[in-house]
């Protein structure tokens, strides 16, 4: 047997986000369409690798159907303008699409099966809204499989401030505030737009270009987060505000086994150093990277204070606040998204695990002192995903 290889995430690309719907900036793109950007975006940065030597493409979309659907990974890549010698397919784990992407390939590089490999996601919610056409099987609900709250993302965050009384609204609003500053931050000093592709759109006032993430809502305040409506339950606690926005939006990811990053030359951004994936109840869905991190530590024997960087998809602030709260992290702990997350730049189900990783890529670069960073998600139907890397210009001093 031979042994494992190293595993190496060499690069990482994303479209600007979009807000879903009719007004949207993608609203006339097809999501096929982000996503070949991304990749062409990808191979533009990298032009010493051989397009005839990456060995397979997996594209994620939750909502497999029209433009989402053909088994993405060979459409993008024949429409990526890859050789046709390249392979590809799809991938479903909801939320956590693009990281299962990662994972899949990046454990068939593991196992000597690939040298390069290209992973990512798209969803387009504005025509493919969350659910949509899904026919979820009557047992479910008759034999109380799960709870009906467990079908309804907002109401799984409801239960967990339900579940978790000390982690308040006031708590998941000031958790919000903070993601849309940091992200205007980040956007002022250029950290974002460096790993974006910018889109051509088409709209009823001529063309433009997608430049920058729509989504986001600088000037947030306590106060204003504080009158919004509560959606998903009269009285509630989880608002538009302190939840995700619904988002269009795809990204891709080069991966390599370390062998052929040196062989081509290509500077390894992070290496692979374990994953883990876990299921939990489905109705608080939320808490699930509890245990796909502890999953993910106990593989890479290590624990939670090892972790210096932490890029957490804020699908619902009071869920990231769960995970916190279980490994004892302030809410406003520095090591945790540093650039703000998902709840001012959206959450395009399928595509953002690899968002997630492009943002600890280009941290590792300005934070050697940092040795390991975790990506974790949760993931609809009660499940948790996360991804443990390691810094390859740590300088071994922390
Ligand atoms: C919460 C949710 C239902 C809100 O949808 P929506 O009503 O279309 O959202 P909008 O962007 O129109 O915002 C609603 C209102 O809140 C306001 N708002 C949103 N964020 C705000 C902020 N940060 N500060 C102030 N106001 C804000 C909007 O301006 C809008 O006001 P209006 O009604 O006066 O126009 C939707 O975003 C959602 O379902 N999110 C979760 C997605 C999800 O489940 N993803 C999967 C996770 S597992």
């Amino acid at each position: 047997m031979a042994e494992r290889s190293e595993v190496v995430f060499v690069d990482g690309v994303r479209t600007p986000f979009g807000r879903a719907g009719e007004k949207g900036m993608y609203w006339n793109t097809r999501a096929d369409d982000l996503v070949v950007k991304a990749i062409i975006g990808l191979l533009e940065r990298n032009p010493s690798v051989p397009k005839d030597r990456i060995d397979d493409v997996a594209i994620a979309a939750t909502t497999q159907q029209g433009d989402q659907g053909l088994t993405l990974g060979r459409t993008a890549a024949l429409l990526a303008g890859l050789p046709k010698s390249v392979p590809g397919f799809a991938i479903d784990r909801m939320c956590a699409g693009a990281m299962t992407s990662v994972t899949t390939l990046g454990s068939g590089i593991g196992f000597g099966a690939y040298d390069l490999a290209i992973a990512g996601g798209v969803e387009h919610m504005g025509r493919h809204p969350m659910g949509f056409g899904a026919d979820p099987n009557p047992r479910f609900l008759s034999e109380k499989l799960v709870g009906e709250d467990a079908l309804n993302m907002g109401m799984t965050a409801e239960r967990i401030h339900d579940r978790f009384p000390h982690l308040t609204k006031d708590r998941a609003d000031r958790f919000a505030m903070l993601s849309q500053q940091k992200v205007a931050a980040a956007y002022a000093a250029g950290k974002i737009q460096a790993d974006l592709v910018p889109v051509a759109l088409r709209s009823e006032s001529g063309w433009g270009l997608a430049t920058e993430d729509e989504g986001m809502r600088p000037a947030t305040s306590m106060e204003g987060l504080a009158s919004l409506k509560t959606p998903f339950r009269a009285h509630g606690r989880v608002t538009a505000g302190n939840s995700s926005p619904l988002t269009d939006g795809a990204t891709a990811s080069l991966l390599a086994s370390g062998e052929a990053a040196r062989e081509l030359g290509l500077p390894p951004k992070m290496r692979l150093v374990s994953f883990g994936f876990a299921g939990v109840e489905p109705e608080i869905m939320g808490i699930g990277p509890v245990p796909s991190t502890e999953k993910a530590l106990r593989k890479a024997g290590l624990s939670i204070d090892d972790i210096g960087l932490f890029e957490l998809n804020e699908a619902f602030a009071v869920q990231v606040l769960s995970l916190l709260d279980h490994f004892g992290i302030d809410d406003e702990d520095p090591r945790v998204n540093k650039w703000g997350g998902a709840i001012a730049i959206g959450h395009p189900l399928a595509a953002s695990g690899v968002r997630l990783m492009i943002q600890l890529a280009r941290q590792f670069s300005e934070h050697p002192e940092v040795r390991y960073g975790l990506t974790a998600m949760c993931i609809g139907l009660g499940q948790g995903g996360s991804v443990i890397w390691e810094n390859p210009n740590w300088n071994g001093k922390a």
